[in-house]
């Protein structure tokens, strides 16, 4: 072997030795430097024989793009290694709690509603849902309210049609018929949800919430509903004693129906529940008109029972002490933030509601 295959062999063992750009640098420039092996090596040529000088620059030339592949080859191999080493030390792991972390709160009237179904899954009745948007059938004929009732005129409808065949739901009443259509009697069925209405000030939003109450069975009277109720509201505000009144009302779906209004009483500002000699409508109810059940296909004579609709987002305002209604659809942060609820805290009547 010639002395320069020689030295380029050792040149490629020291390539393959070398693990940083630093030292492959230099060892570059010691072979293609200005005083480079290489360079110098090109210089000879011109004192070479004429019969070998060929076979010389031949072997020059390929010793040189030997070297210098190995050098790329070798730099591309240490920038690999650096940007591996790199991803391994640098791996996200997306699985991993925050640092600083901002904790979302409960809105309080979602707060209200999982209390209310606490409650009532309770004693058993069970949660169904309806859609915001309804037809005027559901909304109005099935449950009684025939066109050119007035209670129509009454519910200042949101109307989605030129014919009055869709509108926003203006109570969840609807969602007793959906649920009697579905399966057969008993039922006893809370059905808390968004409801619309267009009147808007300190006390009404054109969007507020309901929780509807419908129990269906054999023998249910106004006692069952009475009892219900007075259950709930004490459960609700966690409070032992609770003045409450039904007031005769009207509703086409029920018959008789009633309204019910709880006592309370203002103490240093605050609002006392269960006291005093104030009264607050909270709440329609009575027991399911005839006309109701026969339109899904009940018989009256087999089976009755009460409904109830419940304002909640005036029961939240109470509980929890906000005073302006609107507040709760600003969605401003600090207010959320104030008077929202740990996410974690589930509410149920054997932990405490809301503490
Ligand atoms: N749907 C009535 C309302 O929105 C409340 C109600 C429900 C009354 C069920 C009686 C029975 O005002």
């Amino acid at each position: 072997m010639s002395d320069l295959k020689k030295i380029k062999n050792n040149f490629i063992e020291k390539i393959n030795e070398i693990v940083d750009l630093e030292s492959l640098n230099k060892l570059k420039s010691e072979l293609f430097g200005k005083n480079g092996l290489i360079p110098n090596e090109f210089k000879k040529i011109g004192t070479i024989s004429p019969d070998k000088k060929k076979q010389f620059a031949s072997d020059l030339n390929s010793i040189k793009d030997e070297l210098q592949n190995s050098i790329t080859g070798k730099i591309q191999k240490i920038e690999t290694d650096i940007i591996n080493n790199k991803l391994k030390n640098e791996k996200l792991d997306v699985t991993l709690p925050e640092r600083s972390f901002l904790q979302g709160k409960i809105h309080p009237v979602s707060q209200a509603i999982d209390e209310i179904s606490s409650i009532f899954s309770e004693i058993g009745f069970s949660v169904e849902e309806g859609p915001d948007v309804e037809n005027e059938n559901y909304n109005f004929t099935a449950l009684n309210t025939p066109d050119n009732h007035p209670a129509r005129d009454m519910h200042d409808t949101f109307y989605l049609d030129k014919n009055k065949q869709y509108l926003l739901r203006t109570h969840t009443s609807p969602v007793q018929i959906r649920t009697m259509l579905k399966s057969n009697p008993p039922f006893k069925i809370i059905a808390p949800g968004r409801t619309y209405r267009s009147d808007s000030d300190q006390t009404h939003s054109p969007m507020f919430h309901q929780v509807e109450g419908l129990h269906i069975d054999k023998n249910i009277n106004m006692g069952h509903l009475k009892g219900c109720l007075n259950y709930f509201i004490k459960e609700f505000f966690e409070v032992k004693k609770i003045k409450m009144r039904f007031r005769p009302s009207h509703f086409p779906f029920t018959e008789p129906s009633a309204e019910v209004d709880i006592g309370y009483e203002i103490k240093d500002g605050k609002i006392i529940i269960g006291e005093g000699d104030k009264w607050l409508e909270i709440l329609g109810c009575g027991m399911v008109h005839p006309n109701v059940l026969k339109n899904v296909k009940i018989n009256p004579n087999n089976f009755q029972g009460y409904a109830f609709g419940i304002g909640i987002d005036r029961l939240a305002m109470l509980k929890y002490g906000i005073n302006d209604l609107r507040a709760f659809f600003e969605s401003d942060y600090r207010w959320l933030n104030h008077y929202g609820f740990d996410p974690l805290d589930v509410p149920s009547s054997y932990r405490g509601l809301s503490r």
